[in-house]
């Protein structure tokens, strides 16, 4: 959580800055702040709230300099205030810095660093790790690169983080140990860019560094960089890589907001995602990290697959899948269960770690764990470059493109089209299932983007039913089979981005408790699919009708049946079972939008959550 900037060089600090900060904000965004140095003074500004508000207090400030660093917060360490606010600057008066992570071990230092005489304004782990560098720096007399080094020998938790130093500000250090930090390197090493990721400085350089965890480097002006490992001293040859990323991929396209254009994306995405792995008619699957490693899959006894929040109930639908298509037992834990409960973990099992951001902390250390005990552990991440796309043995990347919105929508449809695909070539490598057979699922997968696309019309028909319900206290949403996972997920959306209170059910469980909560204000969504367990579901619907609640079913074209009995139906086109959920959850997508927008909700950055999760 929480984004970082830098910047130094040849241009104005501040407006690069800002405008990175505005790219972070998805990570966290309950405070903010910037310090620019114009060559005699350190001007910081913060204040709780979000950017633009950071815009509003500096207007009338000296902005000018060709350094400088900022900050978008998540809060771990003390509210959300001006004070908690980064940048914190040392007690001298001299060092800035700003962090993204959790400094563990910071009470003890603190009280050490009191005990020296050091004072503190904030509840922040952070102003302890600038005064714990500025002590190492008096007592080493030496250096800020070395400082740092030094100082961050002696914490234990997780960081990235960029200081400067008012005595020597041709130069930013930045370190990394489990938070990501991107490193823009201008033409002829003159300027250089310094982000959590590479979004905030994409219209300026191509040319990224990815620190790697347990790295420092020292950022000169006009000079160039250099890397050492913070234990070792080591120096590091950096690689240099080539960024893909588009400013128009990162900004909204005339959509009101990032949610609702990445639900419209959806159709490309899932293409994008297939492209080039389904090989022209012939039912060929070409997935090289798969291909690399086939006899890891086709020796598993059992494939774990660890997530967490959306990614988890794609890993759900990814249990159905693997397991209808290829027999292999299939086990789905929440990463940050599994990382905390010693897992059993046996020769030939293998584990795929399931994450958009490729950032999210307790998955990250569940694919360490999951290492540390032998297994090989396959990776599915949008964000290409991340930790977590590092961290595995090999992997298949969502080509989603970049996900901004907090609520997960497109990343969910393409994980579930990367573990379709990995199924069906699982069920190739088995001989679980006929060729032909596989080739009809192929072609009926090519026609989902056209589906999506179809369904996406059905927009304005939702909003009116999101009208409807906008001001309802709690929700239920149900489903079976392939679509239980579906119903988990459209009740994650609902109450992450309106605050409605909502629970995800398997049908069938409803009559073990849920149908007490059940009465003429219960909005109940149903999953009702013609080819699942389809009368099964028809009659919980009975069921709850005949306890007075109101149902909005989502059905196959033309049935007609559940249109009797339902308040509201909302048809999909027909596809096989096994593709629905990439259907289903469309008009759940579209609904949570709505009602979220109805009443007035930021949908882009709802109230306590961020789009990466970087601390456990
Ligand atoms: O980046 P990841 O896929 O690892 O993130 C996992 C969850 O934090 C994420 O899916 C979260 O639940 C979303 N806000 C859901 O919309």
């Amino acid at each position: 959580m929480c984004g970082i900037t830098g910047y130094i060089g040849g241009r104005e600090a501040y407006p690069i800055i800002i405008n990175g900060l505005k790219r972070l904000e998805y990570r966290g965004y309950d405070s903010a702040g910037v310090m620019v140095f114009d060559g005699k003074e350190i001007n910081l500004s913060k204040t709780k709230g979000k950017v633009s508000d950071l815009e509003k207090i500096t207007e009338n400030k000296n902005k000018e300099g060709g350094i400088g660093i900022g900050h978008t917060r998540w809060a771990t360490h003390g509210v959300p205030n001006d004070e908690n606010s980064h940048p914190h600057i040392s007690n001298s008066g001299e060092l800035v810095i700003v962090h993204n992570g959790i400094i563990e071990n910071y009470a003890t230092i603190k009280k050490e660093l009191i005990s020296r005489g050091y004072e503190f304004k904030s509840d922040t782990d952070t102003e302890v790790l600038i005064n714990l560098i500025e002590e190492v720096k008096k007592n080493e007399d030496c250096k800020l690169g070395k400082a740092v080094q030094l100082a961050l020998k002696n914490v234990v938790g997780a960081y990235a983080i960029a200081v400067f130093d008012k005595t020597n500000p041709d130069e930013l250090i930045v370190a990394r140990l489990g938070s990501p930090i991107a490193i823009g390197v201008g033409e002829n090493n003159k300027e250089f860019f310094v982000a959590s990721d590479a979004s905030p400085f994409i219209e300026y350089s191509k040319n990224v560094i990815y620190l790697e965890d347990g790295e420092l480097a020292i950022i000169k002006r006009n000079k160039g960089i250099k890397v050492r490992k913070i234990n070792t001293d080591k120096e590091v040859d950096t690689k240099i890589q080539k960024l893909e990323l588009s400013l128009d991929q990162i900004e909204k396209g005339g959509y009101d907001h990032f949610m609702i254009k990445e639900i419209h994306e959806q159709p490309k995405a899932i293409i994008d995602t297939y492209r080039g792995r389904i090989l022209g008619n012939e039912g060929i699957i070409r997935m090289s990290g798969i291909d690399d490693n086939i006899s890891h899959f086709t020796n598993a006894n059992r494939i774990i697959i660890i997530a967490c929040g959306t990614s988890w109930h794609a890993g759900l639908v990814g249990e159905y899948l693997l397991e209808e298509l290829t027999r292999i037992p299939v086990e789905v834990e929440y990463a940050s269960e599994f990382r905390y409960r010693n897992p059993i973990i046996k020769p030939n099992d293998v584990v795929i770690a399931i994450s958009q951001s490729g950032e999210t902390a307790d998955t990250l250390a569940a694919i360490k764990l999951a290492k540390e005990k032998g297994a090989f552990v396959y990776g599915i991440c949008n964000v290409v470059g991340s930790s977590i796309a590092r961290e595995t043995h090999a992997g298949s990347y969502t080509h989603a493109g970049p996900e901004i919105g907090v609520a997960s929508t497109k990343a969910f449809t393409t994980q579930i089209t990367v573990l379709s695909l990995i199924a069906l070539k699982l069920a190739e490598a088995k001989n679980t299932m006929a060729k032909d057979d596989i080739n009809k699922y192929l072609e009926l997968m090519k026609q989902i983007p056209e589906q999506v696309e179809n369904l996406l019309k059905i927009d304005s028909e939702v909003k009116e039913i999101a009208d409807v319900y906008k001001n309802a206290k709690n929700c239920l949403f149900l489903g079976r089979g392939f679509n239980f996972p579906v119903a988990l997920e459209g009740a994650l959306k609902l109450k992450e981005i309106s605050y409605i209170h909502a629970e995800g059910y398997p049908a069938a469980e409803m009559k073990h408790g849920p149908i007490a909560l059940i009465d003429e204000n219960m909005p109940v969504i149903v999953i009702a699919t013609k080819r699942g367990h389809y009368e099964k579901v028809v009659s919980n619907i009975q069921e709850i009708k005949a306890r007075s609640a109101k149902v909005i079913a989502i059905v196959t074209e033309g049935d007609t049946t559940i249109k009797e009995i339902a308040d509201h139906i909302i048809e999909i086109p027909d596809t096989d079972e096994i593709f629905t959920p990439l259907l289903t959850t469309i008009p759940l997508q579209l609904l949570s939008y709505h009602i979220a927008v109805l009443l007035g909700k930021n949908v882009d950055q709802p109230r306590n959550l961020a789009k990466s999760v970087t601390v456990e």
